[in-house]
């Protein structure tokens, strides 16, 4: 269990990578501190972890509320004495953000993914490294897409929003490495068993005119290896990323793209 006993708080954890990541996390002995937006879709997350034998907690947080990601987090650090890990997982449905083309976008629906996606991750980050700075050690983690760096059409502020956390780790880790915390992101390729995949999809079909099948044949056969990435195979990078085996790891994404998006 390469995570015995680190204490790991997710956010956005009744999300699909949220989810997917918090049950692997438990797989290797982290014990969990899940939130998200609302609740019910968190303590299911946290119920499948107590029927698997681990250890989760679900709260209902905001983590776009900096108070209330303060409060839980010092709830955290009451219970369990500090937390180890944590990892941003948060999304917004690509319905809202996605298929305008650009001359077309309004400044609100432009700005919706950066401000939302920034903002979270260097609130989440910040009040974190703020108690990881205690034990001079700890992990902050998010996960991003390969439209950080890449021009894809009808994604309006996505692709800024996902550079703009890229560059937020880099800048993190500049800051919190010399003080033994990590800063590490994901970069997966899409994944078809999410509903953010269907929602990009569906954003783009009226215009494509590409079926669901089309749609991932087209994305498949981008990668080197002609298949796309189930969520256990993200998480999987993602438990080994969060644990000490990782430690020469800082400041950098992990491509996860499969070879659609070189390094
Ligand atoms: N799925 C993919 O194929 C894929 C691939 C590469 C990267 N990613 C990235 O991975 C991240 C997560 O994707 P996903 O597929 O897991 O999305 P998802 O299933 O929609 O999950 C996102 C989660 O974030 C929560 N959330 C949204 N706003 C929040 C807030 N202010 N505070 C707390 N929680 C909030 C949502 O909760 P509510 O539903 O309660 O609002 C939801 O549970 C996104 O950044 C996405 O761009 C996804």
């Amino acid at each position: 269990m390469i995570l015995k006993d680190k204490v790991a708080v997710v956010y956005g954890a009744g999300g699909a990578i949220g989810g997917a990541v918090s049950r692997a996390f438990a797989h290797e002995g982290a014990n969990l501190f899940l939130t998200g937006r609302h609740l019910a879709p968190v303590e299911a997350v946290a119920n499948d972890v107590f029927s698997a034998g681990g250890s989760a907690e679900a709260a209902q947080v905001d983590a776009l509320d900096e108070q209330a990601v303060d409060r839980h987090l010092q709830s955290v650090i009451n219970k369990a004495g500090r937390v180890d890990i944590s990892f941003n997982a948060v999304g917004i449905p690509g319905t809202q953000i996605l298929g305008v083309p650009l001359v077309e976008l309004d400044v609100e629906q432009f700005s919706l993914p950066i401000t939302t996606y920034a903002t979270s991750y260097f609130l989440i980050a910040r009040m974190a490294a703020r108690r990881m700075v205690a034990n001079k050690s700890g992990v902050l983690m998010t996960v991003t897409t390969q439209h950080s760096r890449m021009g894809l059409p009808l994604s309006g502020g996505y692709g800024p929003a996902m550079a703009a956390e890229e560059a937020l780790t880099r800048v993190l880790s500049a800051e919190l490495a010399p003080q033994g915390i990590r800063v590490v992101g994901l970069r997966p390729q899409a994944i078809p068993e999410t509903d953010t995949l269907k929602e990009a999809f569906e954003a783009r079909a009226k215009v494509s005119g590409m079926t669901w099948e089309q749609f991932q044949e087209l994305l498949a056969s981008k990668t080197h290896a002609q298949r796309l990435m189930t969520l256990e195979e993200m998480a999987n990078v993602a438990v080994f990323m969060a644990s000490d085996r990782a430690s020469g790891m800082t400041g950098t994404t992990v491509n996860l793209t499969m070879g659609s998006l070189d390094d």
